[in-house]
């Protein structure tokens, strides 16, 4: 049974590490993730349908491809359906019925938590979509319905183009379940693309900076709260500093007591909401926070450090992603570490 991918016969192609390839590769992730949800459409379509007429969606994973779970469901939410963000780990906290519809997200397809979350809901009568990037891994196999990002090999124990093809496959899913066009998705790599190249400089220069640190919060709102998940987890993983992410409002209430003057807050601005951020990354400066901001085509003001991406709205959560990642990655390197083996961790957890 293939767990992880060969990474004996993969090659780093003139990149320091895998985790820097892997991001570069994101965009042909994302080009490749399109052109298999276009040419399983019948599959897509039929998921949808199960969607639409299911009482809830339960959408479950584990650790990265949890926020990309997280992001759907919020999506979703927002139309009036019922989805719930299950932690895998956490599964036996709901019981489910035969109206529900199980989405298990899994980069590997075979992590214990998702699979053990699985058998249970199988066992309660729900169906189960899959949504792996690895073909016909366990937890393809026991899906009704099996959905693949096809991201190609991914070696880095942290992940990243593969949350980046999780959430275009996600949004793929979410216009054919809206019954909106899905040609916006055509360019999503090349907005991928051009965020990778247009901020990596950027990215880094964050990056230095917060590896000086020892704690930091990422906030956001709305959509944006999953990417500031993401981007707390990520620079823990590798950077191993202390990060933390709010939903922006919640700051105010109890994280802010630990800011102090020079305390980094990174603002992920996603294009909505900026106003009442805005507010919040006042708060933090009048208590001399350092404030970092990712924004999608709008400036925070008065934030101390900005990177601005243009993109189509409907793709910044893809505009956002590749950004984090590099912060995450440059902030590992400026403290000496390996971004490709993480103490501690494993690119796929098969214990409980
Ligand atoms: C491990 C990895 C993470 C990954 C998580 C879920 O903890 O270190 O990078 O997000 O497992 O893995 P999965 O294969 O289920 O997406």
């Amino acid at each position: 049974q293939i767990i992880d991918w060969d990474a004996s016969s993969a090659s780093k192609e003139g990149y320091t590490h895998f985790m820097l390839k892997e991001i570069h590769e994101s965009p042909i992730a994302v080009k490749d993730t399109i052109s298999g949800f276009l040419n399983d459409m019948e599959t897509v379509k039929e998921v949808a349908e199960e969607i639409r007429r299911a009482n809830r969606i339960i959408v479950i994973a584990a650790g990265t491809s949890y926020h990309a779970g997280l992001y759907f469901s919020l999506l979703l939410n927002r139309k009036g359906y019922t989805a719930i963000p299950l932690i895998a780990s956490e599964y036996y906290n709901i019981k489910l019925s035969k109206n529900d519809i199980v989405l298990a997200i899994s980069q590997s397809g075979e992590t214990l938590d998702v699979k053990m979350g699985i058998k249970k809901f199988k066992e309660e009568g729900a169906k189960i979509v899959s949504l792996t990037n690895v073909i016909e891994s366990h937890i393809a196999r026991e899906s009704n319905y099996k959905l693949y990002m096809r991201a190609g090999p991914e070696i880095g124990v942290a992940a990243t183009k593969t949350f980046t093809s999780q959430l275009a496959s996600l949004l793929f899913l979410y216009s054919v379940i809206e019954r909106e066009s899905v040609d916006y998705l055509e360019k999503a790599h090349e907005v991928v693309r051009n965020v990778i190249t247009e901020t990596e400089g950027l990215a880094k220069k964050f990056g230095e900076e917060l590896a000086k640190k020892s704690n930091i919060y990422y906030l956001g709102r709305g959509l944006g709260v999953p990417l500031a998940m993401e981007g707390a987890l990520k620079i823990k993983e590798i950077a191993y500093i202390h990060a933390e992410a709010y939903p922006a409002g919640e700051s105010k209430h109890g994280p802010i007591a630990l800011v102090e003057k020079g305390f980094p807050v990174v603002f992920i601005n996603y294009g909505e909401l900026d106003d009442e951020l805005e507010k919040n990354l006042q708060e933090m400066k009048a208590r001399f926070a350092i404030t970092y901001s990712i924004s999608v085509n709008k400036k925070l003001n008065f934030s101390d450090f900005e990177i601005l991406v243009n993109a189509d709205e409907r793709l910044s959560a893809l505009a956002i992603a590749p950004i984090i990642q590099m912060i995450a990655y440059y902030a590992a390197v400026k403290r000496g570490y390996d971004p490709d083996k993480p103490r501690n961790l494993a690119k796929t957890v098969t214990v409980e």
